[in-house]
């Protein structure tokens, strides 16, 4: 029997709700704590702030921002180390994925001896984590209340997953206000991210009634708030709120109903490349539901009428809500993905990497290296 849908993460959604930061950690008698946050922000005026407001509470807290975009095995490993050399009771993920997935391997690492490729797999690790604190800055990543790691293995060009029960952060507290400081490209390439784990949610194989609730939802929340948020570049609160529970919304659900084919393709295309994740997926999401669009219209056709993005009269395999993805994505000025510069030569590369993701077998049709290229050349084409 498969397990039903979980959430062990407490999760607190509200602006600035980062202020309960010391008293959660009061709480819990954690006076030294490990900030891995992402590089870009740590000169940021709230950051500085909520440092110094940790501190007056007796807080013992260095941080920690050495890590990439797409973070390495090495440095999840290193930070590890950091977290283990420093005797932190908890490590507090403050950034992006990049952020919160270094985090979560290290906060692991950090009481399993070995190294991070040991534990690629599912609950491979036998002690508990240190507990983890989840705050997400972006409105994409979702991992504040997943249970994996998505970290690049740069020696053999691929992404690996490290998961496990006890992965799962103990506290996200998702602050929208955060995402004011974030530039307008970066707040429609992550939604687009929190969109592409809904839409995969709903017509992947996995999806189940509870995943199927907060993905809709998310869906929804991404189509009437996110176009307002990036017009007014972070500055409408209550865009940011809504995107910002999008964002932790779609996270329960591909938490529980997985991912699939976009995520197959975007992620073998930044581990060869480098290139964002929320970008690519931003790129890919409506390709690659057209292509598989024949066997998941349905699905799509109840996203899109539950999302009132149509009548149930004008609902037509699936075309309404694709239409209305590629649509959004021109709006928002997601690039075409001849403009991410990956030459043909490596669609091979690419397509093979993409078969062998973990997620591969959540797809709604079987997706084979052929399919996936199939999906590169018809891009690179143009379409
Ligand atoms: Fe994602």
């Amino acid at each position: 029997m498969r397990m039903g849908f979980r959430m062990p993460t407490q999760i607190v959604i509200g602006a600035g709700c980062r202020a309960q930061l010391p008293t959660l950690l009061a709480g819990h008698q954690w006076t030294r704590v490990l900030l891995v946050v992402d590089p870009g922000l740590v000169g940021l005026a709230w950051f500085v702030s909520l440092r110094r407001l940790l501190e007056s509470h007796g807080v013992h807290c260095p941080v920690y921002s050495d890590f990439s975009v797409n973070p390495r095995i090495q440095e999840a490993e290193r930070t590890a180390e950091a977290a283990w050399s420093a005797s932190v009771d908890a490590v507090i993920a403050i950034g992006g994925g990049s952020a919160l997935d270094t985090a979560k391997a290290a906060a692991m690492l950090a009481t399993n001896p070995g190294k991070a490729l040991d534990f690629v797999g599912c609950d491979l690790f036998p002690a508990n984590p240190i507990p983890l604190v989840a705050l997400p800055t972006t409105c994409g990543t979702g991992s504040e209340v997943t249970w994996v790691s998505v970290l690049t293995d740069e020696k053999n060009r691929e992404k690996v997953s490290i998961k496990g029960v006890a992965m799962f952060p103990a506290y996200a507290l998702v602050d929208p206000d955060l995402l004011e400081t974030l530039p307008a490209s970066l707040l429609a390439t992550t939604a687009m991210d929190a969109l592409t784990h809904a839409v995969e949610a709903l017509v992947g194989r996995r999806a189940n009634p509870v995943s199927d609730a907060l993905a809709v939802q998310a869906v929804a929340l991404v189509f009437k708030y996110l176009e307002p948020l990036v017009a007014s570049a972070g500055g409408d609160a209550d865009a940011r709120y809504h995107i910002a529970k999008a964002s932790c919304l779609a996270g329960m659900a591909f938490g529980n109903a997985d991912v699939a084919g976009v995520h197959c393709l975007s992620e073998s295309i930044g581990a060869l490349f480098d290139i964002p994740h929320g970008l690519a997926n931003a790129v890919l999401l409506a390709p690659v539901l057209r292509y598989q669009c024949d066997e998941l219209g349905e699905r799509l056709d109840y996203a899109a009428h539950l999302a009132g993005l149509c009548d149930a009269g004008a609902l037509r395999q699936g075309l309404p809500f694709l239409d209305a993805v590629a649509a959004l994505a021109d709006r928002l000025n997601i690039p075409h993905f001849r403009s991410l510069g990956i030459a043909p030569e490596s669609f091979d590369q690419i397509a093979i990497l993409a078969e062998r993701n973990g997620s591969n077998s959540s797809n709604p049709r079987e997706m084979h290296a052929a399919d996936y290229r199939l999906i590169l050349e018809g891009l690179a084409a143009g379409s």
